[in-house]
């Protein structure tokens, strides 16, 4: 495999080679994806089945099969329902903030143990569900347990990571969440047609992933950034060896003394986050997990079914056209592994801002030329439907080769150490909260907005695409405790990331054995 040892760009060597054992931690580590992917894609399938419908949303069933409910746009607007969906999201925000905690002081595998776990209970509690409390209760408990998972796991592959692989590693995490959402898919197509109880089996089957991120948690090393971080020095330095497969590792040993020297100063991770010097980091954390959301993904992987039942397709139709668009969802995140390293971070995001925009108002005046304001039609051309389903893949290929992975690996990789897992945190609680607001309001949103709402979409990835043009700097090819280089380097962010500890640092850095200093410092 390819050896290490090119100069960084923000001037540092770090030998490291894409060992066999940092490849197997990563893809094992990635599998933390799984448990929200299969969350995200079995919902909405199960909430278009009509035995699922029937007992536990009768009056949403009875709406849905009416004869004279002739407005496609709201048949499916239930609050109850999106709720179902939704709650999982909040429990998931909640959780994150929790994890921050165990995160930073007892390791980043904790954290992945404790997602699994939970993940697992949420799991048995839906499959036997008898009313909609006990499924809402299972929910909540998926939701503990994806919060504990997005919280460490993107963390845990950007610091294994050699870093001119960080982004093809890291990104295994998102392919993951691609893999569960199609697993979940087909398996709804097949579990639709059983009758009275398929929906259990799908619901049930959310334990299968979650015990693999619980065992794969247990036999994971820890990443040297945490071993460090907790005081356990040597026992970093042997683990760093081993997965750079070198024995000069360092130059990079230091650097991350010296982060972690600096992140012990830190009291108050939350409060830190408010100085002037984090700014360009909160705004990333904040911005970039908004933007995700609103590029609408989640209103095609959460009810796709539905809205290919929306625009004429019958059951079976429905839930095989979701099965279309996972399975275009896991293969265009191949792209992103592939290129992400080559191409960089902001070329993916502009071209798929691009594509997706440009799908998304296509979509728009198909639906809207054929429903109107009304939401009246019976016979929708079959062709005409492919086409609405075509332009769909084209979009939500764009997703996942952009702001699908990005949005997971671009935070995971610009956070200082010191504020590294609070500021994830936010990261992950942002982005489950527009998750969940997403959920919420979409059923909603399309009986008022009607073919409109892919235009309210188009509009913000508009913005979120000027946004990265202008503020996100290439964070390719540079290692994670150098990356305060492109801030200084930025025309917007230099003025926010000063050198006010650089002397600090290069005190540090003499102090140490061989002279070196970080040069990664605010
Ligand atoms: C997003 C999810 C989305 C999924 C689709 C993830 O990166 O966070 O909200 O459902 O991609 O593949």
């Amino acid at each position: 495999m390819a050896g290490g040892g090119f100069i960084a760009q923000g001037g540092k060597e770090y030998p490291g080679k894409l060992t066999l054992y940092v490849l197997v931690t990563c893809i094992v580590g990635s599998m933390g994806g799984l448990i929200f992917g299969y969350d995200i894609g079995i919902s909405g399938g199960v909430t278009a089945m009509p035995d699922f419908l029937s007992k536990f949303f009768p009056s949403v069933y009875k709406k849905e099969t009416a004869e004279e409910s002739n407005n496609q746009y709201c048949k499916f607007d239930s609050v109850t329902l999106t709720l179902f969906t939704s709650s999982l999201y909040l429990a998931a925000l909640f959780a994150s903030l929790v994890a921050s905690t165990v995160t930073r002081k007892l390791g980043r595998k904790l954290s992945m143990l404790f997602g699994g776990l939970l993940f697992c209970a949420g799991a048995i509690i839906n499959a036997f569900a008898k009313n909609v409390a006990m499924l809402i209760i299972g929910r909540i408990l998926l939701g503990f347990g994806v919060g504990f998972a997005n919280q460490s796991v993107p963390l845990y592959l950007s610091e294994m990571a050699p870093y001119k692989y960080r982004g093809s590693l890291n990104i295994g995490f998102q392919l993951s969440i691609t893999i569960g959402i199609l697993v979940a898919n087909v398996l709804n197509y097949f579990f639709a047609k059983i009758h009275d109880w398929g929906w259990r089996l799908s619901l049930g089957g959310a334990m299968v992933p979650a015990i693999i991120i619980s065992i794969g948690s247990l036999i994971l090393p820890d990443t040297p950034n945490s071993l460090i971080e907790r005081g356990k020095r040597e026992e970093a330095m042997t683990k760093l060896r081993r997965i750079r497969g070198e024995n000069d590792v360092k130059n990079e040993f230091n650097d991350l003394v010296a982060a972690s020297e600096a992140s012990k100063k830190v009291e108050h991770p939350w409060r830190n986050l408010l100085e002037r010097k984090y700014r360009p980091h909160l705004t990333m954390a904040i911005a970039i997990p908004f933007f995700q959301q609103l590029t609408g993904i989640n209103v095609i992987m959460f009810y796709a079914p539905v809205l290919f039942k929306t625009i004429g397709f019958e059951d079976n139709a429905s839930l095989m056209s979701a099965v279309i668009t996972g399975g275009v969802n896991v293969l265009a995140t191949m792209v992103s592994i592939y290129g992400v390293d080559k191409w960089g971070r902001r070329f993916l995001f502009l071209e798929g801002g691009v594509q997706m925009f440009i799908c998304q108002v296509v979509v728009a005046i198909c639906i809207g030329v054929k429903f109107g304001v009304s939401g009246n039609v019976t016979n929708l051309p079959e062709w005409y439907a492919i086409v609405v389903v075509l332009f769909i893949c084209i979009y939500v290929s764009a997703f996942a080769w952009s702001w699908g992975p990005l949005g997971w690996l671009v935070p995971s990789e610009i956070f200082p150490l010191e504020i590294r897992s609070a500021a994830q945190s936010i990261n992950v609680s942002v982005n489950m909260f527009f998750t969940f607001v997403i959920a919420q309001v979409f059923l909603t949103m399309l009986c008022h907005l009607k073919f409109g709402l892919f235009l309210f979409f188009a509009f913000f990835v508009l913005v979120m695409s000027v946004f990265v043009y202008v503020f996100l700097p290439e964070t390719k090819g540079v290692p994670i405790e150098e990356m305060s280089v492109v801030w200084k380097n930025h025309w917007f962010w230099g003025k926010y990331v000063v050198d006010e500890h650089l002397d600090a640092n290069i005190e540090m850095g003499k102090s140490m054995d061989n002279g070196v200093s970080s040069k990664g410092v605010y």
